[in-house]
């Protein structure tokens, strides 16, 4: 006899992740010879660095392909550590740090052993599709803040205040931004710290873009003396080094949080993939310099998209300070022909000039579409002169 619902009830308080419907729309068309310019998947366009992939390979040629620890070797975890102290200040210790495969799972990770029905998260908008979803498969609530557009999707401390309540049990921070590219100012982010701490709340500071900052020097609010007991660090390799495909994230958070993570790891996908882990210590540890051109790549690209999209009429484009998006608002634009949504206008500009964009929608915002530029300056120009045709042309 057949279930009355084959699926479990916590899967419909989920759906599929708009990016990926995006990538698998442009993947249909680029299969019948379309020429397609994907703006939509957010990952480097770089290769993974040499000294990286050779670390992988030595790792094969020696034969490192059993089980490792659930939270990946010590020497891994160590040397996660010793980054993020490099790079931050921070004192983190190998008992406090679980390797996972990739940002996502160690932000689901943390969603599964700290959050439960009846908590609320708060969220800010525009937000990483990732966020609301996981916090709902946890049985808690998002509770959404907008942030400040004109100001460059800023966020204050008090804007955050304003929705805690008795129910709050985490706050999410994503600076960097994806999708806005926004960056949370120091003296707030340590407000919310601060304000978290007092209340007993947990504060995940999501750092996938941490490296990728424009106009200041790379920070974490995990550096704040006496912080540490409320604070989670969900950490990635897959921006930093161009390794999205290795699966490498990370957790930084209280030893007690991680024995949980582990032993939830343990039941799911135990210790990361060996190799990856080789080639993670040698990213971590060795020359940090592909970032720095990745980095200077980026800041030219940023301002190429930049002057072009604010010479569109009807567009505005807020400047991303760091990450690799940027999130026109295209308000002059959502007036027109069948396109009064950022959704129907991500449609019709991938059906008609083969363009792959990112919809609002999938970041909580209803003006919106994200455009990665982690792409080559020949691809963006191309891209560009395609959105900017495909607009003139509705608008006439
Ligand atoms: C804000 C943010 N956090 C975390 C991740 C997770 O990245 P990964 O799972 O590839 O490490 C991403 C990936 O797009 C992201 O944009």
């Amino acid at each position: 006899m057949q279930a009355t619902s084959p699926f479990a009830e916590r899967v419909s308080l989920i759906s599929v992740s708009s990016t990926a419907k995006v990538s698998q729309e442009a993947d249909r068309l680029r299969r019948q010879g379309v020429d397609v310019v994907d703006f939509g998947v957010g990952e480097p366009d770089f290769p993974t660095p040499d000294n990286i992939k050779r670390a992988a390979i030595a790792a094969l040629d020696e034969n490192f392909t059993k089980y490792t620890p659930m939270a990946g070797i010590n020497e891994l975890r160590q040397a996660i550590c010793e980054r993020h102290k490099v790079d931050f200040g921070t004192d983190y210790q190998m008992a406090e740090c679980v390797s996972s495969v990739g940002g996502k799972h160690a932000i689901f990770n943390l969603m599964q052993v700290l959050i439960q029905e009846g908590d609320e998260v708060v969220i800010p908008v525009p937000y990483w599709v990732t966020y609301k979803d996981v916090v709902s498969f946890a049985g808690a609530h998002p509770v959404f803040v907008e942030t400040d557009e004109a100001a460059g999707f800023t966020l204050t401390a008090s804007m955050v205040e304003r929705v805690l309540t008795p129910k709050t049990r985490m706050i999410i921070i994503n600076s960097p931004s994806n999708p806005s590219g926004g960056v949370l100012e120091r003296e707030e982010f340590e407000k919310i710290a601060f304000a978290a701490k007092k209340r007993g709340i947990w504060l995940m500071t999501d750092e996938c873009y941490c490296q990728f900052l424009y106009d200041s020097e790379p920070y974490s609010v995990a550096s704040v003396p006496g912080m540490k007991d409320t604070i989670l660090v969900a950490g990635s390799l897959s921006k930093t080094y161009a390794m999205t495909g290795w699966r490498v994230g990370f957790t930084l958070s209280p030893a007690s949080v991680a024995s949980a993570i582990i032993k939830l790891q343990s039941h799911s996908t135990s210790n990361i993939t060996s190799i990856a882990q080789k080639a993670a210590i040698e990213a971590l540890l060795g020359p940090q310099d592909s970032v720095q051109t990745m980095l200077a790549e980026y800041r030219k690209r940023r301002d190429y998209i930049l002057g072009r999209l604010r010479a569109i009429q009807g567009v505005t484009a807020a400047e991303p300070r760091g990450a690799f998006y940027a999130y026109p608002n295209l308000g002059g634009v959502l007036v027109r022909d069948h396109m009064r949504t950022p959704m129907e206008f991500a449609e019709k500009l991938l059906a008609e000039a083969h363009v792959a964009v990112v919809p609002g929608e999938a970041f909580g915002t209803d003006k919106h579409v994200r455009i990665t530029y982690a792409a080559s300056i020949e691809q963006l120009k191309k891209g560009l002169d395609r959105i900017q045709q495909f607009i003139e042309k509705h608008a006439a």
